[in-house]
Formats: C-alpha cells, sequence, structure tokens
C-alpha cells in the first residue's frame, strides 16, 4: 500500500505535496518523491526513508518551483526501497512521470516488451513499465495515451500524471485502489484518501474502477475508458484527519481486521498463473525442492502461530516432514541441520532480533533459509536465500491480524506449490488454487455470519481467564486466538489441544468457565465435540466456532460463533477472523488502548 497525492493551481505545488505526503506516511514510508513541473519541465525529487528527508532535500518544497505536480510516498513490494525504486518515475524523454499505488501483475511481460521495444528502465519496480506505455502510446493526446496503456496493465492502481506538454493539468486512473479528487477553489487535487485533502477540502469525488480524471485548476473532467465524460456529484467529507488515517475506523486493528479480504487477494492474484502457484521472485528450483529432506519453521509471537497453521497444510502436500520451533527457543537448541534442511523464517517486521539471531544459526549448519516477510528490505529479507513477501501493507496495529492470515496463505500456497513440483498432488491441483482463490470471500463471508460479536464480548469481557480448545488445524488457530485476546484486552487466555485437557488441565474447569471451542475439521469433530461435552459437565460455558450447520455442536454449545463452508486444508485463514474480532470488542468492552497495547512494540528488537 502506498500514498499518492496530485495539486494544481496557483500557489506553489511542492509544499502542499509534502504535507499531503506527511498525512499519507502510515500508508508507507520506506522511500519518498514529488515531481513538479514548471517551464514546462519536470523536475523529480526523491529520498530514501520518511518525508522529512524529502522536506529536507527540497527546503520543504521552497526550493522547488511550479504550481502542478504529484507526489509520492512508498511502501516496496516490487525492488527493495532505493531511491531509484522511489516514485514517481520519470519516461525517457523526460516528458511524463507517474507514481501509482496497487500492484501490476503483468508487468514481467511488459517490461520485457517495452526493453524489446528500446525503452530504458532505471528501477525494479513493476510501477516502472506504466510510463513507458504512456511513452509508447502519446500521440499528442494525454487522455488517450492513458485508456491504450490502461489497456494492457492487469492488477490494481491508482495513478496520478504530469505531462509537460500539457502544463497546468494532473491526471487520475483508478482500478482497485482508492483514489479520491478534491474540489478546491481556483485549485484541484487527487489523493489516496482524505487524510490529505481535509486541511484543503471537504468536498471530494470517489472515483470509480475504470474511471479517469483530467484536472486543472478551474475544472475537473472525469471520463471512462471509451473516453466518454461521466458526471459525479461531490461528496462532503465529515471525518477528522485522525478518523481518516483509519479509514473510518475507530482503531487501526479494525481498519486491518476489515482489509484482510484485499490483502490476501493481494498476496495470492500473482501468483496464480496458468492454473498453478508460481513465486517468481523465490527462485527456489525443483532440484532444490527435491533435496529438501526436511523443514523447519522458525519465527516469533503470531508469526510462529502462522507457522502452526501451515505446517498442517506443508507436510499432507508435500510430504516433507515440518517442525515449527519458536525462534527464542531455536537458536539455543543444537539444532539438528544440514544442507537437506531448509529453514522457512517467518515475520511481519523482518527486524525482529530472536528471529533473526535463530536465522543466522542455522544458516552456519548448512540450512538454505526461505524468508516469508511483510517488509521489503528488511533485515530477514538480507539474510535470506529465497524470499516470498506478503503483500498485506503497513500494518500499523501492534497486534498483528493481516499479517497473520497473509503469512498463512503464503503458507498454504508454498504448500500447493511443493506438492505440485514434486508431483504429488496431480489433478487435485484445481481444487486447491480455487480453494485459495475462495479465501478472500470467505474472510469476507466470515465478517457478515458474525454481528453477534459485540453482544458476546459484553458477556465475556470481565472472565477471569479463558480456554481455547481445538484439535489439528483447529488448535493452531487457538494458539493466535489466545494471544489476540490476552495482547489487547488483558484476559488471562491459553490454547489448548483439546485432546489434553483431560491429563490435567481440566483440573481448572469450574462453574461458568468460559471454553472456546474451535470445531472446523469435519473429519475430527466428533472428538472435540466429546471435549465440549468434557468440560460442559464440569460446570463450562461453552463458546463455539462452527459451520451454521454443524446441529450437534449447536445443540451442545452455549453461544455460537460462525465461519462459511472452508476447505479444512485451507481453514486457518478464515477461521481466526472471528476470533480477532472477538479479541477487538473484548478489549472495546475493557477500554484498552486496542493499538498500543501497555508492555508491547509493534517490532521486538531486542531479544
Ligand atoms: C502479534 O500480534 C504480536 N504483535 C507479536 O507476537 C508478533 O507477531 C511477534 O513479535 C513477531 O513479530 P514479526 O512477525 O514482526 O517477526
Amino acid at each position: 500500500m502506498c500514498g499518492i497525492v496530485g495539486f494544481t493551481g496557483a500557489q506553489s505545488a511542492a509544499p502542499i505535496l509534502l504535507e499531503g505526503l506527511k498525512k499519507l506516511e502510515y500508508r508507507g514510508y520506506d522511500s519518498a518523491g514529488i515531481a513538479v513541473m514548471a517551464d514546462r519541465k519536470i523536475a523529480v525529487h526523491k529520498v530514501t526513508g520518511r518525508i522529512s528527508n524529502l522536506c529536507e532535500k527540497t527546503g520543504d518544497g521552497s526550493k522547488v518551483p511550479g504550481t502542478t505536480g504529484i507526489g509520492h510516498t512508498r511502501w516496496a513490494t516490487h525492488g527493495a526501497p532505493t531511491e531509484e525504486n522511489a516514485h514517481p518515475h520519470l519516461s525517457n524523454d523526460g516528458k511524463f512521470a507517474v507514481v501509482h499505488n496497487g500492484i501490476i501483475e503483468n508487468y514481467m511481460s511488459l517490461r520485457e516488451e517495452l526493453i524489446r521495444d528500446g525503452y530504458h528502465f532505471e528501477s525494479e519496480t513493476d510501477t516502472e513499465v506504466i510510463v513507458h506505455l504512456i511513452e509508447m502510446f502519446y500521440r499528442g493526446d494525454v487522455r488517450e495515451a492513458l485508456i491504450k496503456t490502461t489497456n494492457r496493465l492487469r492488477g490494481s492502481y491508482a495513478l496520478g500524471v504530469i505531462c509537460s506538454e500539457e502544463p497546468g493539468k494532473i491526471y487520475a486512473v483508478r482500478e482497485a485502489s482508492p483514489l479520491i479528487l478534491g474540489i478546491g477553489l481556483g485549485e484541484n487535487y487527487f489523493a489516496s484518501d482524505v487524510t490529505a485533502l481535509v486541511n484543503h477540502t471537504r468536498n471530494v469525488i470517489y472515483l470509480e474502477d475504470g474511471e479517469f480524471a483530467e484536472l486543472s485548476e478551474d475544472a475537473i473532467r472525469i471520463f471512462d475508458c471509451t473516453g466518454q465524460v461521466i458526471s459525479r456529484k461531490a461528496t462532503r467529507i465529515l471525518w477528522d484527519v485522525q478518523a481518516a488515517e483509519k479509514g473510518g475506523y475507530e482503531h487501526f486493528m479494525l481498519k486491518e481486521i476489515m482489509e484482510q479480504p484485499g490483502a490476501v487477494k493481494a498476496t495470492i492474484a500473482p501468483r496464480i498463473k496458468n492454473g498453478a502457484i508460481e513465486f517468481e521472485e523465490m527462485g527456489l528450483s525443483v532440484a532444490e525442492i527435491k533435496n529438501i529432506r526436511n523443514i523447519i519453521i522458525t519465527a516469533c509471537g503470531s508469526a510462529y502461530y502462522a507457522g502452526c497453521a501451515g505446517k498442517y497444510a506443508i507436510e499432507r502436500l508435500s510430504r516433507i516432514p515440518v517442525d515449527v520451533e519458536l525462534a527464542s527457543e531455536l537458536r539455543y537448541s543444537d539444532p539438528l541441520i544440514d544442507e537437506h534442511t531448509l529453514l522457512i523464517v517467518i515475520s511481519q517486521s523482518g527486524e525482529t532480533a530472536d528471529t533473526i539471531a535463530a536465522m543466522k544459526e542455522c544458516k552456519d549448519r548448512g540450512a538454505k533459509a526461505l524468508a516469508i516477510v511483510n517488509v521489503v528490505g528488511s533485515s530477514v529479507a538480507k539474510l535470506a536465500d529465497y524470499t516470498v513477501y506478503t503483500w498485506a501493507g503497513p500494518e500499523i496495529a501492534v497486534a498483528t491480524t493481516k499479517g497473520y492470515t497473509t503469512q498463512v496463505t503464503v503458507l498454504y500456497m508454498l504448500a500447493v506449490f511443493l506438492g505440485d513440483k514434486l508431483g504429488l498432488i496431480g489433478n487435485r491441483k484445481t481444487q486447491m488454487i480455487h480453494s485459495l482463490q475462495s479465501l478472500p470471500r470467505q474472510i469476507q463471508q466470515a465478517f457478515d455470519l458474525n454481528s453477534s460479536i459485540p453482544a458476546l464480548a459484553k458477556k465475556y469481557h470481565a472472565s477471569k481467564s479463558l480456554f481455547f480448545i481445538g484439535r489439528n488445524t483447529d488448535y493452531a488457530v487457538a494458539l493466535e486466538g489466545a494471544l489476540k485476546m490476552k495482547e489487547i484486552s488483558y484476559l488471562h487466555a491459553e490454547a489448548y489441544a483439546a485432546g489434553e485437557l483431560k491429563h490435567g488441565t481440566i483440573a481448572l474447569i469450574e462453574e461458568h468457565q468460559p471454553v472456546i471451542a474451535l470445531c472446523c475439521n469435519p473429519s475430527i469433530m466428533e472428538k472435540t465435540l466429546s471435549n465440549i461435552v468434557e468440560v460442559k459437565s464440569r460446570g463450562a460455558e461453552v463458546l463455539a466456532l462452527t459451520f451454521r450447520n454443524n446441529h450437534k455442536i449447536l445443540s451442545v454449545a452455549d453461544d455460537l460463533l460462525f465461519v462459511p463452508d472452508i476447505d479444512p486444508l485451507f481453514s486457518a485463514v478464515v477461521e481466526i477472523v472471528p476470533l480477532q474480532l472477538l479479541a477487538y470488542y473484548v478489549a472495546k468492552e475493557n477500554g484498552c488502548d486496542i493499538d498500543k497495547p501497555k508492555n508491547l512494540a509493534k517490532s521486538v528488537t531486542v531479544e
């Protein structure tokens, strides 16, 4: 996720662009840049790091003349966070500058075609193909060039474009990434979201997918992909800036929970090619896959629990033994590792000290390391032999949600990928890929099925402790569900393998003890049902998470959370969603600081 802004009017553009980018920094902050037009020339200024570096470089914009420009703050997906990869990107003839938020899924083939046609690339980004296509299609009409360019693109994009042949104009294009037009007096704007606009205007137009806009200081023209002009009424923004940063949600955590369908889709879609899972960026060959005798997954916290969930699918489809180890333990355990070991390192931040230390220890012993990480160019990504990025976008809340679900999604895709390359899944691949592609919709269904969660939170928010129980994948999800509850609501919560309770812990079950029972795997449902009866007979109150038509569980549980019909092989990505929401609303009932829980940091860079 990145942030883009554009301005045209009578004022100096650079200071306004910089101020807008500061408001969008929560969307991405590893590099930034502006492009401003003066005397029919485009000047580009880019930095790595925060917007403050760009302000310093441009004297808060005072050193940059011109009243028309575009700006970008980046969350790297394709290409490390360097000045060359920062936006805006210039066409070879210097006539066009482009900023982009989104992912161009077919950029590799477009890049090869453009290089064959003689275009020179400065960066590793997917975005740069856009500005060269515009140059290629330009015959004096920017709108026509934009329409022809977008006809070649596959993926998501919110674009900002300026052309030195069209002084005083900025162009905006929207497809599956947010883009809003700001209507000023003698000036006009565009931005990725309203936070960058509300200080200048509260009159905005939300562009729709497939729409283009041409903005000058006194006019805004919206048109569709046929060039047909569209009229659109303005909307008045009532949010304050802080609310706008959270997209209107009360907390970043709730915003990021609700972003999960999009984040999981962004992580899956670019990696499905010709009916198979392909990790172009990973570089793990079939020969190297056949050389793997065992897999060790290592991480901390929720990333470790993601590994616990992914283990089942990887073993089932690749038949390679998988151990999941806490990084803080693995590094001191004298691990049995050799050149046949694949180490999978999971980390949202890519900067967790224990995880990095364990990774180094295992690499020193001969393991190859595959990183699953959300931050491009982070320490874990740099240390890895192979890297697969989750494309969740920046995660601001300390408690991870979309970070976890996109990590598990990558593990599921890896399971299918390994099984396919080892020739073990045959024609089941098609069904498995269909199941993966259904995950974003099923997450949305999990939202829709559980409107009762705020009421359930009122019932359970004062509990002394909560037990989460489940078997197999349900147990792995119970681990993450319990951590979510602990870290944001401060209630004591523990997850147990459901079959383990009778070996001691059941002694703690007393009258009205809340037990959250995960029952999302039909093949072991009867077993978990017997565990529910076990604890109920000792006075427990059971909140069951299961399917709507699971009448046996429905008949014994006191309260219910639901999942849609999901493939048990890939269920963790959907099962966790009601538990994230339960933890969120319990924490809200308890008046906790949900985005910044006490004692916690977003990235634990100390041991
Ligand atoms: C999860 O909600 C916590 N914030 C924490 O457990 C986190 O998952 C852990 O510290 C690992 O962080 P990483 O994914 O950035 O390595």
